[in-house]
C-alpha cells in the first residue's frame, strides 16, 4: 500500500480551490416575451436528453417554455418541427453519442425545410464544441448553454429568422431561473432544484466548468415549489444539486438539514429524496435530518469514486478512505436499513492494480446495493487531462469487467435479503418491457414489479417481494403488514 499515516481523517485539499466569488443573481422576470405566447402553434417539439437528472429537469423547463410557445410534444422525429439536444459533456462517449445522432438525423432536414435542429446543455459550454459546431455542423440551427436556457424563445425566434446558425452561449450565470415554466410529465414523482453549479473542482470533473460556481435557491421559493407541487398531485420529490450537502453555504442562513427538514414536513408529502450528496461535509446535522424525518427515504447515493488514497488525493476528492469508512458508519448507525448506492471511476491516470484492489476491496466493505461504473474519460481543460496515463485502455476495461462482476454480485444478494418481506411500494406505471405489469420503487429506491389493477398507479401499495434480480424485485400486492426495506 502507497499511502501514509498522514492519510488517516481528511485530506489536506491538495489542489488549490479556485477563489470563489460570491453570486448575487437577479430574479428573472417574464419568461417568455408577450407577442410569442401562442406564436408557434400547431408545430411540434422533441427533445432528447442526456446526463444527469439536472439535465432531466433542464428538459421539463425547455418544454414548459416551448408549450406557452404554442408548440406540441411529439415522439416521433419525423414529426416534429424543432428537435433539440440537451447534452451531456461529462464523458467523451456522451459527446460522440451526440454528434452521431446529430449527423443521422439531417436528412429529415430535406423533407421539412422548416425543421430546426438545436443542441444546449452542457456541451455548448465549451469551447471546443461551439467550435466544432462552427466548422463541421454549421446546418445546425441553433445553440445555447446551461446558463441562457431561458433564452429559448427568442433563440427560436432568431433561428427562424436566420440562414446562419444562432450561437449564444453564457460563460456564467446571470439570472436564477427558479420560476420559470414547467412541464412534467409523470404525474408522482417531481424533481425540484435547490442548488445550481459545482465548486468541488474534482480534477477529472467538467461539471464545474459547464455549469459554475454553486449557487443555492432560498430555502422559502423551494419550499413553495414543493407546496405546489404536493398540491397538485406529486406524492415524491428528489432535490437536486451537484452538492446537495453543500446547500445554503453561500446563503448563510439554512443548511441542507433545514432544508430536509423543511420538505419533509410539507402537508401530504409522502417521499424525499436528494441528489447527489458528496462524502466531503456529509454532516452529523444531515445524517440527524434524515433519520428524524419520516418522508426522507432511506436511500443515500454515496459516490466514492476510488478506494485509493493516492487516487483520491489526485482526484482531489478531499476525504481518504478511512474518513468515507467511517462515514458509512456514522450512516448505519443511524439509519437502519439504508441503502447506499455509488459512482465509481476506473483507471484515472496512474491508477495502479494496488489501488484499483483497494476500490474492490472498499466495495465489499460498505456493500453497495449498487454502483454506476465508469471509465476515466479525460475532459480538455481539467486538470486530471493534463496527467501522464500509462494505463492502456484494454487494462482499463478489464478493471470495469472485474469491478461490474463483483458490484452484481453484491447488488443481487441484497435483493435476495428481501425477499418474503413486505415493503412499501409507490407505483409509478407500467413496467416498460411489459403493459400488463406495474413498476414502482421501495423507499431504498429499487424496483418492483407486480401484478396488480391499473387503478394501483400512483398509489403507495404494500407488497410482498417473491424474487429478485440483479436490477429488479418481482413482487405480490398484499394490504397490510409492512416492514421497511
Ligand atoms: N456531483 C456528483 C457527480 C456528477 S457527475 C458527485 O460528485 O457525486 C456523475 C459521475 O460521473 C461522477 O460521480 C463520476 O463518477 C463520473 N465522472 C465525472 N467525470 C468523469 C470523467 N471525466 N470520466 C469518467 N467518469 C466521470
Ligand atoms: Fe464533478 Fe466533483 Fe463537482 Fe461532482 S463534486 S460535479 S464530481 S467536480
Ligand atoms: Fe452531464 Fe452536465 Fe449533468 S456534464 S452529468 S449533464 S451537469
Amino acid at each position: 500500500m502507497s499511502h501514509h499515516i498522514d492519510d488517516i481523517g481528511m485530506l489536506a485539499v491538495q489542489v488549490k480551490r479556485p477563489v470563489i466569488e460570491k453570486t448575487d443573481l437577479r430574479a428573472l422576470t417574464d419568461a417568455v416575451r408577450p407577442d410569442l405566447v401562442g406564436a408557434y402553434k400547431g408545430k411540434r417539439y422533441m427533445i432528447r436528453t442526456y446526463g444527469c437528472q439536472m439535465n432531466e429537469h433542464d428538459t421539463e423547463v425547455m418544454a414548459g417554455l416551448l408549450e406557452i410557445l404554442g408548440y406540441d410534444s411529439t415522439e416521433d422525429e419525423e414529426l416534429a418541427d424543432l428537435i433539440l439536444f440537451n447534452t451531456c459533456a461529462v464523458r467523451e462517449n456522451a459527446e460522440n453519442k451526440v454528434f452521431g445522432e446529430v449527423g443521422r438525423i439531417r436528412p429529415l432536414k430535406y423533407r421539412n425545410p422548416e425543421l430546426l435542429i438545436g443542441v444546449c446543455g452542457c456541451m455548448p459550454q465549451e469551447k471546443a464544441v461551439q467550435a466544432k459546431i462552427r466548422e463541421t455542423y454549421p446546418w445546425i440551427d441553433l445553440v445555447f448553454g446551461t446558463h441562457n436556457l431561458h433564452r429559448l424563445p427568442e433563440l427560436v425566434e432568431q433561428a427562424y429568422a436566420s440562414q446562419e446558425t444562432v450561437m449564444e452561449v453564457w460563460d456564467k450565470a446571470q439570472f436564477m431561473l427558479d420560476d420559470l415554466p414547467k412541464v412534467r410529465k409523470e404525474g408522482v414523482r417531481a424533481w425540484v432544484n435547490i442548488q445550481y453549479g459545482c465548486n468541488k473542482f474534482c480534477t477529472y470533473c467538467i461539471v464545474p466548468y459547464t455549469r459554475g460556481r454553486e449557487r443555492s435557491r432560498t430555502l422559502t421559493s423551494i419550499v413553495d415549489e414543493v407546496k405546489g407541487l404536493v398540491a397538485s398531485g406529486f406524492k415524491e420529490i428528489t432535490v437536486l444539486g451537484q452538492n446537495v450537502n453543500d446547500y445554503g453555504i453561500d446563503l448563510g442562513n439554512a443548511d441542507f438539514a433545514d432544508l430536509l427538514r423543511a420538505i419533509g414536513r410539507v402537508e401530504g408529502i409522502e417521499r424525499v429524496r436528494f441528489t447527489t450528496s458528496n462524502p466531503w461535509n456529509f454532516t452529523d446535522r444531515v445524517i440527524a435530518a434524515i433519520a428524524e424525518t419520516e418522508t426522507v427515504c432511506e436511500h443515500i447515493h454515496l459516490p466514492v469514486q476510488s478506494g485509493s488514497n493516492a487516487v483520491l488525493r489526485k482526484m482531489n476528492r478531499g476525504y481518504t478512505r478511512e474518513y468515507y469508512l467511517q462515514l458509512v458508519k456514522k450512516i448505519r448507525a443511524a439509519i437502519p436499513n439504508v441503502a447506499l448506492t455509488t459512482d465509481i471511476i476506473v483507471g484515472f491516470p496512474t491508477e495502479t492494480e494496488e489501488d484499483f484492489l483497494q476500490t474492490l476491496q472498499l466495495i465489499e466493505e460498505v456493500s453497495y446495493d449498487s454502483a454506476y461504473t465508469f471509465i476515466y474519460s479525460p475532459r480538455t481543460g481539467t486538470p486530471a487531462a493534463r496527467l501522464e496515463d500509462p494505463v492502456p485502455l484494454e487494462v482499463k476495461k478489464e478493471r470495469l469487467n472485474r469491478l461490474m462482476e463483483l458490484q452484481n454480485k453484491i447488488s443481487r444478494l441484497h435483493n435476495e435479503q428481501l425477499i418474503g418481506k413486505t415493503l412499501e411500494v409507490l407505483i409509478e406505471g407500467v413496467s416498460k418491457t411489459n403493459p400488463n405489469v406495474l413498476s414502482g420503487r421501495t423507499r431504498t429506491n429499487k424496483i418492483v414489479l407486480l401484478d396488480a389493477p391499473k387503478e394501483a398507479i400512483h398509489q403507495t401499495v404494500f407488497t410482498r417481494i417473491d424474487a429478485a434480480q440483479t436490477w429488479t424485485l418481482r413482487g405480490t400486492l398484499v394490504t397490510s403488514d409492512v416492514e421497511t426495506a
